[in-house]
């Protein structure tokens, strides 16, 4: 199973990936957690993706297309995997197409003022990259992370100003792609507006009956 996660950001493409990836012992390719951790070992990649990310734009086609392909000559000689964040572009799908398949694609709906909140409250644990929200998905201990004790932090794109601009490059440049699965045949929507155990089971539900 080769699946595409698509939907805002902060619409728990993350959250839901990571469930889906636990159950079926497949690889979580996210590119923003790529570039996040070569931002934070300086390499040549985190050097580049830097400002764009902090910016809440997208890094160039270029860049991100020889990541993902280097890392899917990997993940395709397994069970399959699913992509979280890619493509974000017609570019990026088209590109994806000519090295790899897709066999279906899940797009969470979120309304904006919904992910304004959401990712104003998110906090996640650089150690161990685990997620929560202050409110929807606290963690046990106030400020710590549930899995490994380490303090929490808030990511540096998540303040209103990026998640606004986030969201603008969202619409113009990656809401295309649902007209682009749907014509392929491959594309589910799910709610995400629902709680996060109900939108698993949506999930759990497409996955069974594709
Ligand atoms: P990336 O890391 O991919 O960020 P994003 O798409 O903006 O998505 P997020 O990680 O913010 O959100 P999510 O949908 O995973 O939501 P989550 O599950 O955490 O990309 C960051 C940057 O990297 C980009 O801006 C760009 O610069 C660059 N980049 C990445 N890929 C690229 C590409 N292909 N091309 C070019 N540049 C690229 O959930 C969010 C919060 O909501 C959490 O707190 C969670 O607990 C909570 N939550 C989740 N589900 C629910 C629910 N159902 N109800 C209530 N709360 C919920």
């Amino acid at each position: 199973m080769n699946l595409v996660m698509l939907g805002p950001p902060g619409s728990g493409k993350g959250t839901q990936t990571k469930f889906i990836c636990d159950e079926h012992t497949i690889p979580h390719i996210s590119t923003g957690d790529i570039l996040r951790d070569a931002i934070k070992k300086e390499t040549a990649l985190g050097l580049e993706a830097k400002s764009y990310i902090e910016n809440g734009e997208l890094v160039p086609d270029a860049v991100i297309v020889g990541v993902i392909k280097e890392r899917l000559k990997q993940a395709d000689a397994g069970g399959g995997f699913v992509l979280d964040g890619f493509p974000r572009n017609l570019m990026q799908a088209e590109a994806l197409d000519s090295f790899s398949h897709v066999d279906s694609v899940v797009e969470i709906e979120v309304p904006d003022d919904v992910i304004v909140e959401r990712l104003t409250g998110r906090r996640v644990c650089p150690e161990c990259g685990s997620t929560y929200h202050i409110k929807s998905d606290p963690p046990k201990n106030e400020n710590s992370c549930d899995q490994c004790g380490s303090k929490l932090s808030q990511r540096k794109d998540d303040n209103e100003e990026t998640i606004r601009r986030r969201l603008a490059v969202y619409h113009e440049q990656t809401e295309p792609l649902k007209q682009y699965y749907k014509e392929k045949g491959l594309l589910h929507e799910v709610d995400g507006t629902k709680g996060i155990e109900e939108i698993q089971n949506a999930i759990a539900d497409i996955i069974e009956e594709d």
